[in-house]
């Protein structure tokens, strides 16, 4: 089994946060979204992974490499345009060749592993190839997808089940949706999926819909089975699972302090300091993480905040906030639920008249307290 990441696309739904970076970079818990999947699909055993790659395909390539730091073989496959997932198998039809794959959307985020979702599709296969079984090679699922009840079905691909529990429709992002089932972003193929790909138009939307793609192989009569997923799981390329995303991640987290903490300071909890970083007469509160280089200073970090490397957060209070690198907070009072992107910076002026002076970019949203 091979594996296929879909790392392209164009991060529009994070702007102004990934105006200019892989939605799929953005780091959940200081590590990117990328690395989670990356690890899931290296934990279910499989070796090659092939990565579709758009305009932020060197950023993709500079923090992933070779794939060697997860045991991974990787191949980068460029998408000129995000023609839609469809489009993504399509293009990769070389490197899948005749072999079943886990398609992976790289913005996705479960905390289940994909070791059972993987064993399920290659049972049923096995099964289905062996007569004694009562089973015939046409038998066999030529897809298997993932499915979570969710409150919002009209923001995803939507399932219909009939009463056995099997697909019978799958429709993307429906006004009227026909459940609250939701397709998750990992999906199973065999090599039929690539005449399916073949064979569907573009959407309204200009995409080629892999929705559509697995509803051909529905109604040529092959077999698409569903998993309902029990366990947490995101779509980060929107932003308020960004911070629920970190959050679940913290709560995972153990107690590491590499970073310097001075006499003065209080660490509670599972806090981790990463190396370089400085906590001085300040307060941490887990579960949190300080990154690489930045500086806490006569200041308060609160549960479930992720500071990325080389931020200063002076005289200020932070909680149940991402800060996301390079960032600077000082003498902002207290800061709650907040997402900073890069290089931002909060400060107070004794400017006059005293005023809020903002630059924001576009889509940004302020709360004032
Ligand atoms: O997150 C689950 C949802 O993902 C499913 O419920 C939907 O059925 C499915 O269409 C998809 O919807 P999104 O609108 O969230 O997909 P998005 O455009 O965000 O793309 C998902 C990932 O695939 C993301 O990492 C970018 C990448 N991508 C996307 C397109 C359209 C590509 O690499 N190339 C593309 O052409």
């Amino acid at each position: 089994m091979k594996a296929l990441i879909l790392a392209g696309g164009a991060g529009t739904r994070l702007r102004p946060i990934t105006h200019t970076r892989a939605k799929q970079l953005v780091p959940v818990a200081n590590k990117p979204i990328l690395f989670y999947g990356l690890e899931a699909i290296a934990s279910a055993g499989i070796k090659q992974v092939g990565i579709i790659v758009g305009d932020t395909a060197d950023e993709v390539r500079a923090a992933v490499g070779d794939g060697s730091a997860w045991g991974l073989e990787v191949t980068y496959l460029p998408q000129d345009a995000p023609l839609g997932l469809a489009h993504c198998v399509l293009i990769a039809k070389d490197f899948l060749g005749e072999d079943d794959f886990v398609m992976y959307l790289g913005d996705n985020m479960l905390r289940q592993s994909l070791q059972g979702f993987v064993d399920t599709f290659e049972a049923a296969r096995v099964a289905a190839r062996n007569p004694t079984l009562g089973g015939g090679a046409s038998d066999a699922p030529a897809a298997q997808i993932l499915l979570k009840h969710v409150p919002d079905p009209h923001r995803f691909g939507v399932a219909e089940l009939d009463g056995l529990g099997r697909v019978v429709r799958l429709v993307e992002k429906p006004a009227d949706p026909p459940s609250d089932l939701a397709l998750v972003g990992v999906y199973l193929f065999d090599a039929r999926i690539h005449d399916a790909v073949a064979a569907i138009s573009p959407s309204p939307r200009g995409e080629l819909e892999i929705t559509d793609a697995i509803q051909w192989l529905i109604d040529h009569g092959y077999g698409v089975n569903s998993d309902i997923l029990e366990g947490w799981w995101i779509d980060t390329g929107k932003l308020t699972p960004l911070l629920e995303a970190n959050r679940l991640i913290l709560e995972t987290i153990e107690q590491r302090l590499d970073g310097d903490v001075d006499e003065e300071s209080r660490i509670d909890g599972r806090v981790v300091v990463e190396a370089g970083a400085r906590i001085e007469r300040s307060t941490v509160r887990g579960p949190a993480v300080i990154g690489a280089g930045t500086v806490v200073r006569d200041s308060f970090v609160g549960p479930f905040s992720a500071v990325g490397a080389n931020c200063r957060i002076e005289r200020s209070e932070i909680e149940h906030s991402v800060l996301l690198g390079e960032t600077s907070v000082v003498d902002a009072g207290r800061i709650e639920d907040s997402l900073l992107g890069y290089h931002v910076s909060v400060g107070r002026s004794d400017q006059r008249p005293r005023a809020t002076r903002l630059m924001l970019g576009d889509h940004c949203n302020v709360d004032l307290a």
